[in-house]
């Protein structure tokens, strides 16, 4: 039977040794079966360049060992020694302002810088010979949170390698020129070593350069973490990963990111004075699913109050036991935080952790505790999928894209949108998977598109092809409009999708900010109005107030055996998003729960039902029948959830 990995960050080298004799004796009594080792201390295990100190590390991987703790050995690259810093100036970040950032701190530093490379490789190397082959060593956790401070650099030297990134890519100025459309403005390049990083500039640099400068400074780092990776991989056959930030880092392509790690890890903080931050965690499970294509481990979450956020609330009872089996729930087969032991010392000393300055007789503690035995009790959830009808498209190309400089209205938000649809589905009971916009959708009964502002013509081609085959489409505004160059698709607006909705679009009307235009088919839009001209499809719904009154705010286009509808204005859960859904979810043939509360949440993962309850008060949730997998109730008729509460059955009967 697999396990639930549990665990944390351990950072043994900022205690005396005595405190590694407890911090072990308390694993095992909260049933820690995994701890991250080693990812930031590289000034402490390689004192001077090619000097190396093992002797804390061979000493506390025995400990752990001894003990039935497994080790996920970080590389401590993402905080280089302050001798490598002094001995390379040059490794220095340099910010878009063009201001090399000073030391002192974890992550300033270039990614493209070599002398930075070959030492990270070598001290990936050094250590891969030592424990490739130690038993404890269960995964490699390359780096920390790639292009968390750094996502990209400004330098020469990272400029010279643009530029090398963009002659690979295009081959031939000419092409460059073309693709980028450096006819505007007259901005052409007679050849590669002309083409300046993005750094500070006037407003309105090109698009293009900005849209491949990020695909360059994404690449730039996968690079980094493969050098590492294939120097691991010459010594040890453990798994190597590196932890993701979904979805809160917008500058990582982590479609692209999932195909080089061996297991999808994902960092999640919740934003603790977000109303409904559950329904965000929930997101970011999805997409790590969604990016591993299927289990997952969170890397990092925690078990209380973080330290960065303007007010670091603190986790109410019950709320990380919530927060971790919602994780589970949606696939995360490992469950870790940052980090064991809360810091006396650094910047993070008043981040929560799962043993407290407080110690042991503590909310927390105790809390941790009883997460461990359930995780042992719930083993078996471990390796099953999460079942999906709904699939909404994600594409950080097209998050890129939407909130470059000068669109028609700054309230155009990649995921203001993705996240009002994903809220209303989630208060609808429907489990979604995320997917990128040139998958296969062949599986999904129903497919949204709230954000695809930048769509390859290859992607709208699939779309065309999922709805003629009979699937269910629904895209909302501003979608469709440019290529992944950020040019109009030829033609009226949404060039990619206009026969497959069966419209075009005369012309924008962004609307001031507040409250916009009601729709007489109930519902009242904000941000975005438009002048739609149906083609084939009909409305089904019309403004009837606002620059656009009269005419389609909502249409449905019948096309072979499926249907697109489209939406002209943003719609929330309370201002007819929901009923919008409900009529394609029912269209598509999607059943959803009845009777049960918004914040009720429901998984199926595999043979087991998660019933989370994000209210106070206790709720009974219908059937099927299945017996309780923490405490072996069987639930016949309704199954109580006590406020806060969770309850996992094991279904034993559809
Ligand atoms: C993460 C980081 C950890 C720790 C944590 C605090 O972003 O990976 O090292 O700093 O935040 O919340």
């Amino acid at each position: 039977m697999q396990t639930i990995r549990y665990g944390g960050d351990y950072n043994p080298e900022q205690w005396p040794e005595e405190t590694w004799h407890e911090d072990v004796r308390l694993m095992r009594e909260a049933g820690v079966n995994l701890v991250s080792l080693g990812v930031f201390n590289w000034g402490i295990i390689e004192p001077a360049p090619g000097e190396y100190d093992f002797a804390d590390l061979d000493r506390i991987i025995e400990l752990l060992h001894e003990a039935g703790v497994g080790v996920d050995m970080g590389t401590p690259t993402a905080s280089p020694p302050s001798w490598l810093r002094r001995a390379h100036p040059e490794i220095r970040l340099v910010d878009h302002e063009g201001r090399a950032l000073a030391g002192g701190s974890r992550h300033g530093v270039c990614p493209s810088s070599p002398a930075y490379l070959d030492a990270c490789a070598n001290i990936a190397e050094r250590l891969a010979e030592r424990y490739g082959a130690h038993p404890a060593v269960e995964l490699w956790h390359v780096h920390n949170e790639y292009g968390w401070a750094n996502a990209a650099c400004y330098c020469p030297v990272s400029t010279a390698a643009f530029q090398q990134w963009l002659a690979d890519a295009y081959g031939d100025i000419d092409r460059l020129n073309d693709a980028w459309g450096t006819a505007f403005w007259g901005l052409v390049y007679r050849a590669f070593d002309q083409i300046e990083a993005p750094a500070i500039a006037p407003p309105g640099v090109n698009p293009a350069l900005q849209l491949d400068w990020k695909r360059f400074s994404n690449d730039a780092h996968i690079a980094s973490y493969r050098l590492q990776r294939d120097a691991i991989a010459r010594h040890s056959q453990a798994p190597v990963t590196t932890n993701f930030m979904i979805p809160n880092c917008e500058d990582m392509d982590y479609w692209r990111w999932a195909k080089e790690v061996d297991v999808v890890a994902n960092n999640h903080y919740l934003i603790a004075e977000r109303p409904e931050n559950h329904i965000e965690l929930s997101m970011s499970a999805d997409l790590a699913r969604a990016v591993a294509g299927g289990p997952w481990m969170v890397m990092e979450h925690s078990t209380s109050a973080v330290n960065w956020q303007p007010r670091n609330l603190a986790k109410g009872p019950g709320e990380m036991r919530r927060n971790s089996l919602a994780h589970l729930a949606r696939g995360a087969d490992g469950l870790m935080f940052f980090q064991w032991r809360a810091s006396r010392v650094g910047s993070e000393k008043f981040h929560s952790a799962m043993v407290p300055h407080g110690g042991t007789d503590t909310r927390v503690w105790r809390e941790v505790v009883d997460l461990g035995g359930d995780l042992e009790r719930l083993a078996g959830v471990a390796g099953t999928d999460v079942e999906a009808e709904v699939a909404i498209l994600w594409d950080w190309e097209s998050w890129w894209a939407l909130e470059l400089e000068w669109r028609p209205s700054e309230d155009l938000r990649y995921r203001e949108r993705i996240e009002a649809y994903y809220t209303s589905l989630w208060k609808q009971h429907v489990t979604v998977d995320f997917a990128h916009p040139e998958a296969d959708l062949s599986g999904y009964r129903l497919v949204i598109a709230p954000a695809s502002y930048l769509l390859t013509a290859e992607a709208a081609k699939r779309l065309h092809g999922y709805v003629e085959g009979g699937g269910n489409l629904l895209v909302s505004y501003f979608s469709g409009i440019v290529d992944e160059h950020d040019a109009v698709h030829p033609g009226a607006h949404p060039g990619a999708l206009r026969e497959t909705l069966g419209l075009w679009v005369e012309e924008f009307h962004p609307l001031p900010e507040g409250a916009g235009p009601a729709l007489d088919s109930g519902g009242r839009g904000r941000i975005w109005s438009e002048r739609v001209r149906l083609d084939g499809a009909e409305a089904v719904g019309v403004f009837a107030e606002g620059p656009d009154a009269g005419h389609p705010a909502l249409t449905r286009h019948r096309l072979g055996g499926g249907n697109a509808w489209y939406v002209a204005t943003a719609l929330d859960h309370t201002t007819g998003l929901r009923e919008l859904l409900g009529d394609a979810l029912d269209t598509a043939g999607v059943q959803r729960p009845t009777g049960v509360p918004e914040h009720v949440e429901i998984i199926r993962r595999g043979r087991y039902r998660f019933l989370i309850n994000h209210t106070d008060q206790e709720v009974a949730v219908p059937g099927p029948r299945g017996v309780d997998a923490l405490d072996g109730t069987v639930h016949t008729g309704d199954i109580p959830v006590p406020g806060g509460g969770v309850v996992i059955t094991t279904i034993i009967e559809e």
